[in-house]
């Protein structure tokens, strides 16, 4: 193995500077798609780490400022003069225009938003198979009135009259259009072609080279340490575990704390999977008698994930110094949450966080900032995608890398107001339905998640000659890219039929079923 690799982390590619878009982070993700390494940095990038991390192109994302806002943000704008190809996206493009002499102007009545066909002028290596008139997708209010020294107008659009250009000498491009939204129909042929023609990375980010690079890294970084991971049976903590397995073997141990509220047949599944099949020490801590009196009496959906979240830590606490003592704590951090937590504040070299902080949300129930261990934190450059790859490589199951997500508080926010045993069988019971008959339907792929929650009051119904009085189920499917907007999904009536029956002669305690069909925002895709 190279020893370079197993000191030194690898420097992206293509560096991102971030101007604030919501689509930075997006641009990363479709960059990596084609095999090369990126990253998204501030925008405020020195030059010396600009040339210390010597990527072979930058791209200057959009962003919601005008160029000529007071405090709009700029970088430096020796950036220009560094020989590296550069790609300025809406507002990097407007500020490249305006740093480097042209003009750029407010286009009140020309602003334009969505989809349009552009008209390619002259063709360059960055419009190379992109078809004339293709449909991109636009987002700006300002235009370019006029080009810097040396630029060419590539492409208009019957709003906007710069909708690619370039300076082919200096390597210098810009698009008025977003290529990394879907809606840009040759948006990944422009994103190949830049960096694959223009900056002329090599398609080295893979799987295998991941490994390659990551399992040294990590027995350098350990040693001869014990590790110890917190396993949820979630895709990130389990693909956790069995790099970390094939890495150090056993100076790791798994921990899955039982709370009581995972769906059914999961905690036996994890430890027949894990223990009993790949031979991953996994320690079953059953701790459900613990959660559920800690929740006695409670309603609040805040409060229980407080509660649980504190218990979580406080079993954690107790376990590791029972099974300790370990040195290191694995934590199945991501990319995106390394973004979200640091903001800017993310050492370009090594995409570390210079401000630990995790958010409770993400986690399962969320580890205290004072424990006293050292971090590993081997999927922390990666994107949830690349994480689901990665776990297939290693020989993960669909059932774990295709699951859908599952809140850390699990089944305990799916039951309003207060949870007992009894609720959680009937809950885990109507859950399993739900999931099995979409399963069946052939549907559990295209949907994000789908799942049943029980509503806390009675109503009166009629089974066989007897009047009943009993919960109500609520059948919540949604379709999403990632959680943070939802559209319901629309579930054929045959399949809510089979559910609705099902669910009504099978669970004993529930006499109604409902179908919700609220998307986020305005709803939220868990109930509490
Ligand atoms: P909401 O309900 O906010 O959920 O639309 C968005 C996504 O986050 C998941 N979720 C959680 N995940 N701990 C977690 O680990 C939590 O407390 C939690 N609450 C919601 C939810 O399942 C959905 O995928």
């Amino acid at each position: 193995m190279n020893q370079y690799l197993l000191t030194k982390e690898r420097d992206p590619s293509i560096l991102i500077l971030d101007f604030g878009s919501q689509y930075s982070e997006l641009i990363a993700r479709r960059i990596r798609e084609t095999n090369v390494f990126s990253m998204v940095v501030s925008h405020a990038i020195s030059i010396e780490e600009i040339k210390s991390i010597n990527p072979k192109g930058l791209i200057l994302s959009g962003g919601p400022s005008s160029v000529y806002e007071e405090n709009a943000p700029k970088s430096d704008d020796k950036i220009f003069e560094l020989g590296i190809p550069v790609l300025g996206i809406c507002y990097g493009m407007q500020l490249m225009v305006k740093e480097l002499g042209g003009v750029v102007m407010q286009a009140d009545n020309k602003a334009e938003y969505g989809r349009a066909p552009i008209n390619i002028d002259v063709n360059n290596d960055l419009l190379i198979g992109v078809k004339d008139l293709s449909i991109m997708w636009m987002s700006h209010g300002d235009s370019i009135e006029r080009l810097p020294p040396n630029f060419l107008k590539n492409a208009h659009t019957d709003n906007t009259s710069h909708a690619v250009i370039s300076n082919i000498s200096n390597k210098l491009f810009g698009v008025q259009f977003h290529p990394e939204v879907v809606h840009s129909e040759y948006g990944m042929t422009v994103i190949k072609n830049f960096v694959y023609k223009i900056c002329q990375c090599k398609a080295d980010w893979t799987t295998d080279t991941f490994l390659e690079e990551a399992i040294p890294r990590i027995r350098n970084q350990v040693k001869k340490k014990k590790v110890l991971l917190a396993l949820s049976g979630g895709v990130d903590s389990s693909t956790l575990a069995f790099l970390l397995h094939k890495a150090i073997g056993d100076q790791l141990t798994c921990m899955f704390i039982d709370q009581g509220f995972m769906r059914k047949g999961e905690p036996e599944f994890l430890m027949k999977f894990f223990d009993k099949k790949f031979h991953i020490r996994v320690e079953y801590i059953n701790s459900r008698e613990r959660f559920i009196n800690k929740l006695s009496g409670v309603t609040d959906p805040e409060q229980k994930r407080k509660i649980i979240g504190a218990e979580f830590i406080r079993v954690f606490e107790e376990e590791s110094k029972r099974l300790g003592p370990f040195d290191y704590l694995a934590q199945g951090t991501l990319y995106p949450d390394v973004i979200e937590s640091a903001g800017t504040n993310i050492d370009p070299k090594t995409g570390e966080r210079i401000a630990v902080k995790i958010k409770s949300h993400h986690n399962v129930g969320g580890l205290p900032k004072d424990l006293q261990f050292k971090l590993v934190e081997p999927l922390r450059k990666l994107f949830k995608d690349e994480v689901r790859n990665l776990g297939k490589a290693l020989g993960l199951p669909d059932e774990i890398i295709k699951r859908h997500p599952f809140p850390g508080p699990g089944l305990a926010i799916r039951i309003l107001g207060k949870v007992s045993d009894e609720k959680l069988n009937c809950l885990r019971n109507a859950d399993w339905i739900v999931r099995d008959e979409i399963t069946k339907a052939g549907l559990y792929n295209e949907i994000w998640q789908a799942f049943a929650v029980l509503l806390p009051v009675k109503t009166v119904g009629v089974m066989g000659d007897k009047r009943t009085y009993a919960w109500p189920v609520v059948i919540r499917c949604v379709s999403s890219e990632d959680g943070m907007t939802a559209d319901w999904s629309k579930v054929p009536f045959e399949i809510l039929e089979k559910i609705s029956n099902r669910i009504v002669n099978e669970v004993s305690q529930v006499n109604r079923v409902v179908f919700d069909i609220t998307s986020k925002p305005p709803g939220t895709i868990e109930w509490e």
